[in-house]
């Protein structure tokens, strides 16, 4: 069964969000797909009996790590975060982890007074770079920032989303202004230098993107696993009781295409 924020998330989607109703007692202030991220919000939103019905508890193990290597406007790596990183979060969140780190192929220089960066696709793809960098930083929770960052890569046009994208899924921990703070100021810049670090730190070196490690781990072979069917990874290297989404046998998302960014 799905947990509650999921459901929440699609509720909130399409009834076109009215955040935080709830009748009498502490205020909700918090958007539906957060309801059920703790027990205090829980009770303050009235959501207790959902949370407790759609969660039940179940033996828990190390989630598998998924960490997606990426650039802002890289067709493949959208097609990838939107038809299987973001489907297969949602469905056993609780089974996995994962890190993002947008840079992929972008290359710095050292300024006279902060980092300089080029990107493949140019300009507007180190902006959104940069702004999803400053959400992951500021958000912290998956939770509150992949949303955010599926919305944006879903959308036609990547960094002009950013604000419909936070009405859509609005965070408690940031505001708009913040995010276009950290993006303008050296906070972005330091962030952005980290990715460019974490990229370059890849063992093997990254060839392509979206470059995808499970576990740590990067092969050719777990590449095009993932690439198809991300969902039957997490399931098959899951070492606790099976999410309900991975009983089915054989079930995966419809085949995408598995292109990629070439490195150059
Ligand atoms: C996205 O919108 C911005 C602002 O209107 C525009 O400058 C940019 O060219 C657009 N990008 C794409 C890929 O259409
Ligand atoms: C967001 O901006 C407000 C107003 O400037 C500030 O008080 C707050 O600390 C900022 N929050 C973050 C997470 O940067
Ligand atoms: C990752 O690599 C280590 C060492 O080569 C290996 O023991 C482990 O099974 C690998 N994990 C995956 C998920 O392939």
């Amino acid at each position: 069964m799905a947990p509650a924020w999921l459901l929440s998330i699609a509720a909130f989607c399409c009834l076109g969000g009215t955040a935080g109703i709830a009748l009498g007692g502490a205020p909700c202030d918090y958007p539906p797909h957060q309801w059920c991220g703790s027990s205090e919000i829980a009770q303050a939103c009235k959501a207790e009996k959902h949370c407790a019905r759609l969660s039940p508890p179940r033996k828990k193990a190390d989630p598998v790590s998924v960490s997606l290597y990426y650039e802002s406007l890289c067709s493949a790596c959208r097609t990838f975060l939107v038809f299987q990183l973001f489907p297969t979060w949602l469905l056993v969140f609780d089974a996995m982890e994962i890190t993002l780190v947008p840079y992929g192929n972008a290359k710095e220089k050292k300024g006279p007074s902060k980092w300089e960066f080029e990107c493949q696709h140019g300009p507007e793809e180190c902006l959104g770079n940069l702004m999803e960098a400053c959400l992951i930083h500021l958000l912290g929770d998956d939770r509150s920032y992949f949303p955010l960052i599926f919305c944006m890569e879903s959308s036609s046009n990547v960094t002009q989303s950013l604000e419909m994208c936070m009405k859509l899924y609005p965070p408690r921990e940031a505001t708009l202004a913040n995010v276009t703070a950290c993006v303008s100021g050296d906070l972005g810049n330091k962030l952005m230098h980290q990715n460019a670090q974490l990229t370059d730190a890849l063992r093997p070196p990254h060839k392509y993107v979206p470059w995808i490690a499970v576990n740590g781990n990067h092969t050719e072979e777990l590449q095009g696993e993932a690439q198809s069917n991300l969902l039957g990874v997490v399931c098959k290297l899951y070492k606790g009781e099976l999410p309900p989404a991975c009983q089915h046998k054989g079930s995966s998302f419809p085949a995408s295409p598995q292109d990629t960014c070439l490195k150059i």
